[in-house]
């Protein structure tokens, strides 16, 4: 029986995932094949023990089962821990089921890909939410200068950054407490989605600044379009899409495909 993986979401329908990650079989000669699945909504749990007997080896995990999934896993990374939820299921030898999350390790790769320097460097991070919990452990792990979260709802800000505290120079605060410059500014909210910006200052960017959106589309967001404008550099998040499913890939199958490739095409589909 083919290894099966797939991706659980709901909706799922218009996932990428299959197709990066028949790009990466393809390019590394694994053997298995990769379904998007509708999980119901009530039942995720259920849906994962269907698939394992079905011959499902791993899973990614999207909106809105990311948590569900982390509460089933009989054990867990420490970054999964720390994210509080789990884009990667992995059938373990003795049919337990491990849990990681690849989401930061995508952010990261990203941005060290663009050559942006994280040592050293003060961040800022936009938003509070699970995406934003989901990338602090690896960004901290780079060893920033500082690292400021900024978020409409102020306290979950601040809650958010005593977590992580342990692990580096971490704060939080609401829009209004966002002063000085930053080397990298990384958009974690979903504003984007509603064409908002955040209510920031127009001189946040340092000289030769970046600016990331952990979205992306055939347009730069409303939020790059700003950084555009005030002289940051700009990237956007499909290439964190491509680096997180690397490194799942990775979790499963012990290869490490060459995401370049598969990011330039999942880009031209996306202009064309
Ligand atoms: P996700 O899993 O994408 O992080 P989430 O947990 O619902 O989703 O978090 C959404 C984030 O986007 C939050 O930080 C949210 O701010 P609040 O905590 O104040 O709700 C932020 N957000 C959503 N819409 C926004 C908007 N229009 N302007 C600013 N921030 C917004």
């Amino acid at each position: 029986m083919i290894d099966r993986y797939c991706v659980f979401g709901h909706p799922v329908a218009h996932s990428k995932s299959p197709a990066i990650h028949a790009a990466f079989a393809e390019q590394t000669g694994e053997p298995l094949e990769y379904s998007a699945i509708e999980a119901p909504l009530e039942d995720f749990t259920g849906a994962w023990r269907r698939f394992v007997a079905e011959g499902g080896r791993g899973a990614n995990v999207t909106v809105p089962f990311k948590e569900e999934a982390f509460r089933l896993c009989d054990t867990l990374s420490e970054r999964a821990r720390r994210a509080g939820a789990v884009n990667t299921l992995i059938l373990g030898g003795n049919g337990q089921t491990d849990g990681d999350t690849t989401d930061g390790v995508g952010l990261v790769r990203d941005l060290k890909r663009h050559g942006v320097g994280l040592a050293g460097a003060r961040i800022l991070v936009l938003g509070a939410g699970g995406a934003v919990r989901g990338v602090l452990e690896p960004l901290l792990a780079e060893a920033p200068a500082s690292l400021f979260v900024a978020n409409r709802t102020a306290e979950k800000a601040e809650r958010l950054a005593a977590d992580f505290r342990d692990l580096g120079e971490v704060a939080g605060d609401g829009f209004d407490a966002v002063a000085g410059r930053f080397e990298v500014v990384i958009n974690g909210t979903s504003a984007s989605l509603a064409g908002d910006l955040p209510p920031l200052p127009d001189d946040l960017f340092a000289e030769g600044a970046t600016a990331y959106d952990m979205m992306y589309g055939a347009d730069p967001t409303i939020f790059l379009r700003w950084a555009a404008e005030r002289g940051a550099r700009t990237v956007d998040g499909l290439g964190m899409l491509v680096e997180q499913a690397a490194e799942s890939f990775f979790l499963w199958r012990g290869k490490r495909p060459d995401t370049a490739p598969v990011l330039a095409e999942l880009r031209r589909a996306l202009a064309g």
